[in-house]
């Protein structure tokens, strides 16, 4: 019961409805997303998977208002969003989002910690306040000591810890991260994950595109495209430290929504097990 009481009920950070993205003209015509609705609520971590070419960028540059779609709604916090000047979708970003790329977008010509502390620029923090936050991100992923590398001095691995570094300076409430891992070897993905899930418990929103199945036991739930649409989407439950124990269809999810705590160990069928000691671990 204390579970269910310390679920929030809040409104959903992203809706989508009927969302269409049309590229090319007559008979190249062509729709990266056909029609896609799609629920988030706040705090939920997400793994899209799929198959190349299914839509999961087009999607991800859309939620990130990087791209507009040509059919459908979307609301962000509740506001439809669609419609909004380019200055506010910039402003929007630079509050709430942080994106992670699949080809990084490092600055060239900016050095690996003025790259992470881009972000805070457009929130007029002042220029040390910023190094300083930018060289605290960069410890977490044990780039101390390539604070002033440029970006073609490291290697690949490292490129995507500083743009994944740069992505959660913002200490961003949703972050957009696609295929975050494609180009790590495990141990980096290690980093890299740990750190998402960090963010993610921490009550915000995570929204990650992976190839890798493995990767999904981070999730709180795991969506499959398919042609530019929703295939299928299920609801996980986790433990702490990322041991799945259930899943439960999203068709169910509704009625089930609060009854599923997201820390349950193993939920008795019918009657109460009275020892949920275990459910008290953090
Ligand atoms: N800028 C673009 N111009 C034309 N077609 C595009 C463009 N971006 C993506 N597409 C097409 O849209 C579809 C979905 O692409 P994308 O979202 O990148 O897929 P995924 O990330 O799942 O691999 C693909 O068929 C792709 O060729
Ligand atoms: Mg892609």
């Amino acid at each position: 019961m204390e579970l269910m009481a310390k679920k929030e009920t809040t409104s959903p950070v992203i809706q989508l409805r009927g969302l269409k993205k049309r590229y090319g003209i007559g008979d190249a015509e062509h729709y990266a997303l056909d029609g896609v609705d799609l629920t988030i609520e706040k705090g939920e971590f997400i793994a899209i998977m799929g198959p190349s070419g299914c839509g999961k960028t087009t999607l991800l540059n859309i939620l990130g208002l990087l791209d507009s779609s040509n059919d459908g709604e979307y609301k962000l916090d509740g506001t439809p969003v669609d419609n909004l000047s380019d200055v506010r979708h910039a402003r929007i970003r630079s509050q709430q989002i942080g994106m992670v790329f699949q080809s990084f977008n490092l600055v060239d010509r900016l050095n690996v910690i003025e790259n992470v502390a881009l972000p805070l620029t457009y929130k007029g923090i002042p220029r040390l306040k910023r190094l300083k936050l930018a060289s605290d991100m960069l410890k977490n992923f044990h780039l101390s000591e390539r604070e002033y590398y440029m970006p073609w001095q490291l290697s690949g691995g490292q490129m995507q810890r500083v743009a994944i570094a740069r992505a959660l300076v913002n200490n961003p409430s949703i972050v957009l991260a696609d295929e975050p891992t494609g180009n790590l070897d495990s141990r980096s993905s290690h980093v890299i994950m740990r750190e998402l899930s960090d963010i993610h418990q921490r009550g915000n929103t995570i929204i990650m595109v992976t190839h890798n199945p493995a990767l999904t036991t981070y999730a709180s739930r795991v969506i499959h495209m398919l042609d530019g649409q929703i295939a299928s989407d299920t609801k996980m439950t986790v433990v702490p430290d990322k041991a799945v124990v259930e899943k439960v269809p999203l068709s169910a999810r509704n009625a089930k929504q609060t009854a599923t705590p997201e820390k349950t160990v193993k939920k008795p069928t019918k009657k109460r097990s009275p020892k949920k000691t275990k459910e008290k671990k953090k």
